[in-house]
């Protein structure tokens, strides 16, 4: 190859429409050079050999597939299991996670390649744009970003694909696909199209990983999942990496018609938008770790650490995988882990997944201490005096201030309680109202 005195750029690059139309963009309207890189993290229809063709075919200098699956759910699925990461307590986060780790390889990539520019085909309106971006600048606030469909966010399909014919991109035959789709190991996400009406009821034709639940077999099908320090490890009984573990999982919950999300969700740049997911094995895994930490994790742990899953989700969602707060999480969650090691039994059933046991040899729960049958340890004497003692301060203030329901009337009620013009019935009654 013929070296160049242009600069070059190192492209994300999906194989889609728009950052197929970036390969030539780059070239014609910014002067430089591309180095196209397609980064596999699970993609359900995805040939990265031809991806990859198509892009030197349209001029890039250089361009690369990576195999990313392995490090996806060693590095990063492990700890979103471990966080339970469900953003607004639902989404478990796919898009979200792979951007990070796309990001880093993106800058490595550009350090390899001597590129002073990184381009990704995000638009102006989602996350994905906050995802990369910021990721990019935490890791080294040199390279400058290149965003051209933010920029062309004024340009309609139509101009796009006229561009594209002009300079010789090869377009898709087919009509364009309505709707907007990101996946991985970790799901699928699907916006836009008829989905924009909160109101409609999603197309069957959507969803492509799960079964419908009406024709999902009717006999249930029961897993168990062995986890080692809250990460996966077997699947009934045959100890698999994650990423196997992962990939056999979603054919079966899939097959179960198991993993559908249809959802009104939040975005980091404050738009309320619609979306629908489905992640089979995502869904499953996280609650079958929930499972095995509710009996691993004593009381203050698990409900504290509760709390900062739902600050690892939001930040993980807002794009900030690589800040300070994110990685202290990881520190404290990680050592939470240590015994949520054992067993969790499940069955799915047409689009439900139940959990029906779960064992440890760090269990926290005694049978000997919950039983109201034989063998009972627990003595009940002791609840007595500690139940004494946990409503002192209750006691305590009841004695001085009066009874605090009291102080929950609004002044407007003190006043007619007070003056006696409360309506009939206890004062109870009435705050209880309010
Ligand atoms: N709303 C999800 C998120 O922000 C999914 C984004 C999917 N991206 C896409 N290009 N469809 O994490």
């Amino acid at each position: 190859m013929a070296s160049s005195s242009k600069e070059k750029v190192v492209l994300a690059y999906s194989g889609g429409l728009d950052t197929s139309v970036m390969v030539k963009w780059l070239q014609v309207e910014k002067g430089l050079d591309v180095v196209a890189i397609c980064c596999n993290v699970g993609q359900e229809s995805q040939d990265l050999g031809w991806v990859k063709q198509k892009a030197l075919d349209m001029g890039a200098v250089a361009a690369e597939s990576v195999d990313m699956r392995s490090e996806y759910a060693d590095q990063i699925l492990t700890k979103a299991i471990a966080a339970n990461g469900l953003y607004e307590g639902t989404y478990p986060l796919l898009s979200a996670l792979s951007r990070p780790m796309i990001s880093a390889y993106m800058v490595e990539a550009a350090h390899h390649h001597g590129a002073a520019y990184i381009a990704h085909g995000c638009t102006g309106k989602g996350n994905d744009q906050v995802r990369f971006e910021t990721s990019i600048h935490a890791i080294d606030p040199t390279l400058r970003v290149i965003a051209p469909v933010r920029d062309w966010d004024l340009l309609t399909r139509e101009q796009e694909m006229d561009w594209a014919a002009a300079h010789d991109v090869p377009v898709p035959t087919t009509a364009d696909k309505p709707y907007s789709i990101d996946d991985n190991l970790f799901g699928r996400a699907i916006e836009c199209g008829v989905l924009e009406d909160a109101w409609s009821e999603p197309p069957a034709d959507i969803w492509t990983m799960t079964t419908d639940p009406e024709d999902a077999p009717d006999a249930p099908c029961e897993v168990t999942l062995g986890f080692e320090r809250g990460t996966p490890v077997s699947l009934d009984g045959t100890e698999m990496p994650l990423l196997d573990l992962i990939i056999e999982l979603n054919g079966i919950a899939g097959a179960n018609a198991f993993g559908r999300i249809d959802m009104i969700e939040d975005r980091v740049i404050g738009i309320k938008s619609r979306e629908c997911y489905e992640c089979p094995a995502s869904l499953a895994l996280i609650g079958a770790h929930q499972a095995l930490e509710s009996m691993c994790l004593d009381h203050d742990t698990l409900h504290y650490k509760s709390g900062i899953d739902q600050r690892w989700a939001n930040l993980v969602y807002d794009g900030l995988w690589f800040s300070p707060l994110k990685n202290a999480l990881d520190s404290f969650i990680a050592n939470t882990q240590r015994f949520v090691t054992g067993e969790v039994r499940a069955k799915f059933y047409k689009g439900t997944f139940t959990v029906t046991g779960r064992r440890s040899d760090y269990s926290l729960y005694s049978r000997e201490l919950a039983t109201y049958g034989h063998g009972d340890l627990f003595d009940r004497s002791s609840s007595k005096g500690w139940i004494t003692l946990h409503s002192l301060p209750s006691q305590t203030w009841s004695l001085s201030q009066g009874p605090s329901y009291v102080q929950s009337m609004s002044a407007h009620e003190v006043r007619q309680f007070e003056t006696g013009e409360a309506e009939q019935g206890t004062p109870a009654t009435s705050a209880a109202s309010a």
